[in-house]
C-alpha cells in the first residue's frame, strides 16, 4: 500500500447506545407486526421476538442500533423459509455500507448483513426441499443481521453436519469471491504465483487455502507483521509487511519476473503496482477499494487519492503489455447456476477437509461496534462473526486472536456492562 493510504489514527469506539427515544423505523421486509386483537393467541399467533442491527444513517458506529421487535409469525410467500439466525458474517462491504459507500445496500434505515447461518423454523407450502429444523447457510443482499429472517429457500444451502454455525456464516462470501476469481477468472494452474493482499483477512485466508488445492502455487501475501506466523502456517509462501516494506521490491527479490495473478482489493496506486508486477500473460483482478477506508467515518481525501491514482490505460497499450485486467463483484453475479455451483463446490471442499474458515472472533449483536473496530484497526486474522443471541453478563469474548492488545482489553471490559438493547418496539 502506498504511503498516502497508510492507516490513520482511529477514533474511540462508540458503543450502540441505550436510548429512551423510539428507534427509527427499520424495514422489516417480511415480518408482520404483532396484532393486539387476539386475547388468547394460538400457537401460530404467539408473538415472536427478534433482535436486529439497523443502520439508521451513514456515519460512525453509533449509526447502528440494536432493536428488539415483537412480531407475529410471518405469512410466508411461495418459495420462502423462515430462519432463526445463529451466526452472521461481518464483511468489509458493511464497513463501506455504514459510510454510504456500498451501492448495493439500500438507503437507511436498513438491516445490513449478506450471509448467515441458522435453523429453519418455517417453510412455505410449496417448499419441498427444505424442512423445519434444517441447519442452513442463508444469503441475501442485506437483512441477515437479525435473529429471524425470511429468505428464499433457493438462497439457503444445507450445512454439513460437522460444520459449526460460525464456520457456516464465515464461508459464503469470502470463499465464493476467492474461488470465482482464482478458478473462473484467472484459471489458476500448477506452478503459478499469486499476490494476495489483505492475506490475513476473510477473503485473503480463503484465497490462500484455495491456492493450496493446486500443486506448487507460490503465494505472496501482504499483511500486518503480527499476522505473518499465522498466514505462513496457512500457506502463504512469502508474507510481506506492507506497512514497513515496499511489497513490489520484496516480490522482485524472490521472483524477478513478477507474479502470474494479482488479487487487488485495495484500488488506487496499488492497482498500478499490481499491474506492473504481472508477468507476461498475467492477470490482475480488481475487486475492492479498501484504500478508500481509513477509519469508521468517510474520508473524502482517501477516496479522492484512490480515485486519482487508479489504473487507467487504453486497449492499445493493454495489447502491447500482454496482460489482463479483470473486475469482480459477487453482488453482481446473477447467474444462479454459477452461484449455486460455486457454493456446492466449496461445501464439498469443506467436507474433504481442504478448506476451513478461520474464525477470528465472535461478537454479540450488542458488541457490533467492537466487531467493526477490530476490522478497521486491522487486528483480525480471519473472519469476524456476529451472534444474534444476547450476551450473557459473565461471558468472556470468544476470540482466536493470539495477541490481544491493551486497548482491546479495554473494549472487552466494556463488554461486561449490561446489555445495551434499544427498548423493544411494539409495532
Ligand atoms: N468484489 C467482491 O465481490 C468482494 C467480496 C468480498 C470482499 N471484497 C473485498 O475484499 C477485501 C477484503 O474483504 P474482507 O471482508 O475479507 O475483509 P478483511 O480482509 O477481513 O479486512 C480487514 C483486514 O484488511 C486489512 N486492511 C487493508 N486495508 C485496510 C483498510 N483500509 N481498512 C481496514 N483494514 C484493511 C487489515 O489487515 P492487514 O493490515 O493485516 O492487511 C484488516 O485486518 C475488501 O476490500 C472487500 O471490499 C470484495
Amino acid at each position: 500500500m502506498s504511503g498516502e493510504e497508510a492507516p490513520t489514527q482511529q477514533q474511540e469506539p462508540e458503543q450502540v447506545k441505550k436510548t429512551d427515544e423510539p428507534p427509527p423505523a427499520a424495514p422489516e421486509p417480511q415480518l408482520e407486526p404483532e396484532s393486539s386483537s387476539s386475547p388468547t393467541p394460538t400457537e401460530e399467533e404467539k408473538p415472536l421476538s427478534s433482535r436486529a442491527l439497523v443502520l439508521t444513517g451513514y456515519g460512525g458506529y453509533e449509526k447502528i442500533k440494536l432493536q428488539v421487535k415483537t412480531l407475529k409469525k410471518p405469512q410466508l410467500k411461495p418459495g420462502e423459509v423462515l430462519v432463526r439466525v445463529k451466526a452472521c458474517g461481518l464483511n468489509f462491504a458493511e464497513l463501506l455500507g455504514k459510510q454510504g459507500l456500498y451501492d448495493l445496500l439500500p438507503a437507511p434505515p436498513v438491516i445490513m448483513g449478506m450471509e448467515g447461518s441458522g435453523v429453519i423454523e418455517a417453510v412455505a407450502d410449496d417448499v419441498k426441499d427444505r424442512k423445519v429444523g434444517d441447519r442452513v447457510i442463508a444469503m441475501d443482499r442485506c437483512g441477515m443481521w437479525q435473529e429471524l429472517v425470511v429468505v428464499l429457500a433457493k438462497r439457503t444451502y444445507p450445512m454439513p453436519d460437522e460444520m459449526s454455525f460460525e464456520e457456516a456464516a464465515a464461508l459464503p462470501i469470502n470463499y465464493m469471491t476467492a474461488y470465482m476469481m482464482l478458478f473462473e477468472m484467472a484459471n489458476l494452474r500448477p506452478g503459478k504465483s499469486v499476490l494476495i493482499h489483505m492475506a490475513a483477512g476473510g477473503v485473503g485466508i480463503a484465497a490462500t487455502q484455495l491456492c493450496q488445492t493446486v500443486q506448487d502455487v507460490t503465494v505472496f501475501g501482504t499483511a500486518s507483521a503480527s499476522k505473518h506466523e499465522t498466514i505462513s502456517q496457512g500457506g502463504v509462501t512469502h508474507p510481506i509487511d506492507y506497512r514497513t516494506k515496499d511489497y513490489v521490491t520484496e516480490i522482485r527479490k524472490n521472483s524477478p519476473k513478477g507474479v502470474d495473478i494479482v488479487l487487488d482489493p485495495l484500488g488506487g496506486s496499488d492497482t498500478q503496482k499490481g499491474f506492473g508486477l504481472l508477468k507476461p500473460l498475467g492477470m490482475i483482478i480488481a475487486f475492492g477499494a479498501a484504500n478508500c477506508v481509513t477509519g469508521q467515518k468517510k474520508n473524502l481525501l482517501a477516496m479522492a487519492k484512490t480515485w486519482y491514482n487508479q489504473l487507467s490505460l487504453n486497449t492499445l497499450k493493454l495489447m502491447q503489455t500482454n496482460k489482463a485486467i479483470s473486475g469482480f463483484h459477487l453482488g453482481y453475479i446473477d447467474d444462479e447456476e454459477l452461484f449455486d455451483g460455486t457454493i456446492f463446490k466449496l461445501l464439498e471442499l469443506y467436507k474433504q477437509g481442504k478448506i476451513k474458515p478461520r474464525i477470528d472472533s465472535c461478537y454479540h449483536f450488542e458488541e457490533v461496534a467492537e466487531a467493526m473496530k477490530r476490522m478497521h484497526e486491522r487486528q483480525n486474522i480471519g473472519k469476524v462473526i456476529l451472534l444474534p443471541e444476547p450476551k450473557k453478563r459473565e461471558e468472556k469474548p470468544k476470540s482466536n486472536a493470539d495477541a490481544v492488545e491493551k486497548n482491546e482489553a479495554a473494549i472487552n471490559e466494556k463488554k461486561e456492562e449490561p446489555a445495551e438493547e434499544v427498548k423493544a418496539e411494539q409495532d
